[in-house]
């Protein structure tokens, strides 16, 4: 008997309800009057009266067992049909879109400046966020207390006027200086901060890269071809470029980097502002006093220095007109670039 009821459990847990039809089938077998099931019950007083009680209790179970699963599955069929389509998905829905990410527009073109100047024999230095007045000023050729400190709006550190942001990547050339021995050829990209109001065309936090070459008779000619390569390399063949003579403390003649503007071809807009022109960035000789600073004998060597913006080259380069957008994070301004 205990065999029995044992095989009838196994066909209830085994029998397959998959629609309305199979749980039909199975409700006539297990679970009406004349069911299989049912007719066990009948041969209750055949057992011997000490064995009564927990076969009792093993058909008992097997009947809620074959109840519960005629439920569970009543429930299921139920919300199936509910749902109206059946079990079958609607192939004709349109597939939910797998959005890419995409690099920033500053990264790829930091990555292009980066390739140019590499095939040009420059390598990567890197220098600190935060600096000591000795590395972005004094060893700069920076005079003490000299109103050129304020060309730059700095952002000192409270407890500590000798820690400052970094205002320019310029840092970098004393940290590379200090370490290493000419020839030395590389670029330094980085972030640069000021304490300027956030607007169409400046922010506090911004981008230069500079990059610097130190060696025996380095000349302007030097740096002039160097510019006007890269210069047609990135903005291309008919790109013009111009020097305009300026000052920087560390560089001697120094001189301010145009290009001539790339949205209305020299013939005057608001970017360039109407001259034609757009400034990149800054560059020159560098001055005798930052070798001799950096231990470096100027009689020996001499050498250029450039530092550019990467947010105005990638406006250029782009037609962006307004700075705030690389900071907004507002996708479809970001996906908008593709590789150099
Ligand atoms: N450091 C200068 C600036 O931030 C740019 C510059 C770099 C000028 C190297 C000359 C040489 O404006």
């Amino acid at each position: 008997m205990k065999d029995r009821i044992e095989k009838v459990l196994e066909e209830v847990l085994n029998f397959p309800v998959k629609n309305k039809q199979e749980l039909e089938q199975f409700k006539l077998k297990f679970l009406t009057k004349k069911s299989e099931l049912n007719e066990l019950f009948s041969f209750l007083k055949d057992v011997n009266p000490e064995d009564r009680k927990t076969i009792g209790a093993h058909l008992n179970k097997l009947k809620n067992a074959a109840q519960e699963k005629f439920s569970i599955k009543m429930v299921e069929l139920e919300e199936v049909g509910a749902k109206g389509a059946g079990e079958m998905p609607d192939l004709s829905l349109p597939v939910i879109p797998n959005t890419l990410g995409a690099r920033h527009p500053l990264t790829i073109v930091r990555e292009r400046i980066i390739e140019i100047f590499t095939r040009m024999g420059f390598n990567i230095s890197e220098g600190p966020e935060i600096e000591d007045d000795w590395h972005n000023f004094s060893a700069l050729n920076f005079p003490e207390n000299h109103p050129a400190r304020e060309m730059q709006d700095t952002f000192f550190i409270n407890k500590n006027p000798d820690i400052a942001l970094r205002t320019h990547t310029s840092s970098v050339q004393i940290r590379v200086m200090e370490e290493q021995k000419p020839p030395i050829r590389t670029l330094a990209p980085g972030r640069v901060f000021r304490n300027e109001a956030i607007s169409a065309r400046a922010h506090c936090v911004f981008h230069q890269i500079e990059g610097f070459f130190i060696d025996e008779k380095v000349s302007f000619v030097d740096l002039k071809q160097t510019l006007y390569h890269f210069a047609k390399e990135l903005f291309g063949k008919d790109t013009q470029i111009r020097f305009r003579p300026s000052f920087f403390p560390f560089t001697e003649p120094s001189a301010e980097i145009d290009v001539s503007c790339l949205l209305c071809k020299g013939a005057g807009c608001t970017v360039c502002k109407h001259t034609g022109w757009v400034e990149i960035g800054g560059s020159g000789m560098i001055d005798p006093n930052v070798l001799k600073n950096c231990n470096i004998d100027p009689q020996k060597y001499s050498g250029f220095a450039f530092g550019m913006g990467i947010e105005r080259i990638t406006m250029l380069k782009y037609q962006i007109k307004d700075l705030r957008l690389f900071t907004e994070n507002d996708v479809r301004f970001l996906k908008q670039f593709k590789h150099l």
